[in-house]
């Protein structure tokens, strides 16, 4: 029976999202499924870590309308789903940026994740690469509702080189889900709940571990914070730089986004794709070691890949140019293939210049006296060089 249901699946299914009608495997979840067509169609995902397993379904920022569920049942669904946790159906039909009820449900998310959230981005060290920055600047209000004392913890050092600001943390748990999954032993966790629900060691241990410095790179918000880069520069005045090095720490790709200020290193951290998320190699998450993270600060301990690409809308991106197009070198590349009908040779061809006079090799600019002009009044002609030289001593006395 369950070998005929197999058969009569598509191998792919169709997914319809704003319009857009893609191909996916089934058990593609629908932000997966949108991040596959990009751009503005994919939902924003403030917990979903696509290389943590299990991540997803905490924040409600990816909520989308089912304007359709599949071909075989195609009523809508009746509340908006987190696209994180929802797989596609052959036929389904998703609305995000087409539908108001998703943007209204969308504001009021991050009006919630913004209630307790301070307003430090002046002071934040995530601020210009802080994901809930974005969406605040997409989704937010210019004002708030909230007429109560805002949450705060008491400050807990969690170790020597992460700083713990609880008072921004959105509960979003990738930090513990890489404890769990890239780590020898988790250390800390949320602890409490509801408004008092906070990461904590609990036992006022210290993280430490080769590892631990990948939750910095996970957290969307300034909550966890590298201690050897903070409050030392913003980050869109630094020049991210990427590069490599054969790092002997198991698990650990050696490939890594140097952040220099001339040839200062300031941070180092993991090599980030278009969605925030550290980049794959071979299929595997390209996490990197504390090692490489905090204690290889110098452009000699890397050998340098090139600058980085940073989005043209990040505040990162500004005044930092990549050349993606080197020109041609030849005539005849750029002329795609083709021989030029003639080539212009000033010297040879125009005849402006005196014979005696090669432009091409003066070491001054040209005036008149190279040139071949009209003479009025039967002076001899001066090369230009002579003329010059007149001029000079002309002037001197
Ligand atoms: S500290 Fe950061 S990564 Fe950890 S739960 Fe809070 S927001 Fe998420
Ligand atoms: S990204 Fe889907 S619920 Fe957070």
């Amino acid at each position: 029976m369950a070998e005929e249901i197999k058969k009569e699946l598509p191998a792919n299914f169709k997914v319809t999202i704003d319009n857009i009608t893609i191909e996916v495997a089934p058990g593609t979840s629908i932000l997966t499924a949108a991040r596959q067509i990009g751009g503005d169609v994919t939902p924003p995902a403030m917990c979903y870590y696509s290389k943590l397993e299990g991540s997803g379904g905490k924040c409600r920022t990816c909520l989308v309308e089912v304007a359709a569920g599949s071909t075989a049942d195609p009523r809508p669904m009746p509340k908006l789903v987190a696209s994180c946790r929802t797989g596609v159906m052959d036929g389904m039909i998703v609305k995000n940026i087409t539908s108001d009820k998703v943007t209204d449900a969308r504001n009021g998310v991050v009006e919630f994740l913004l209630l307790n959230h301070p307003l430090d981005c002046p002071i934040c060290d995530q601020a210009g690469e802080c994901h809930l920055q974005d969406l605040g600047y997409d989704h937010g209000k210019e004002g708030t509702r909230y007429e109560f004392a805002r949450r705060t913890f008491k400050k807990e050092d969690i170790g020597a080189y992460i700083q713990l600001h609880m008072t921004r943390c959105i509960l979003c748990y990738r930090c513990t889900y890489i404890a769990d999954q890239i780590t020898e032993k988790r250390l800390h966790g949320i602890v409490d709940r509801g408004d008092h629900a906070a990461i904590s060691t609990y036992i006022s241990k210290a993280i430490d571990n080769d590892f631990s410095g990948n939750m910095i790179d996970v957290c969307p918000v300034g909550a966890l914070t590298d201690k050897t880069f903070r409050f030392k520069n913003r980050v869109w005045f630094t020049k991210p730089v990427d590069a490599h090095r054969n790092c002997e720490t198991p698990g650990c790709c050696g490939k890594a986004t140097l952040w220099l200020r001339g040839d200062e290193v300031f941070r180092v951290t993991a090599r980030k794709d278009q969605w925030g998320e550290v980049q794959s190699y071979d299929g595997k998450p390209g996490w990197i070691c504390n090692t490489c993270r905090f204690d290889k600060k110098k452009t000699s301990d890397w050998q340098l890949d090139g600058l980085t690409s940073i989005s043209r809308h990040s505040v990162i991106g500004a005044n930092k140019y990549k050349v993606l197009d080197v020109p041609k070198e030849t005539i005849r590349g750029v002329m795609s293939g083709r021989d030029p009908k003639l080539l212009m040779d000033i010297h040879n061809i125009s005849e402006v210049n005196k014979p005696e006079v090669d432009l091409s090799e003066l070491n001054r600019p040209a005036n008149s006296g190279d040139f071949k002009h009209a003479i009025p009044t039967g002076e001899p002609d001066k090369t230009g060089d002579e003329e010059q030289n007149a001029g000079f001593l002309g002037r001197k006395n």
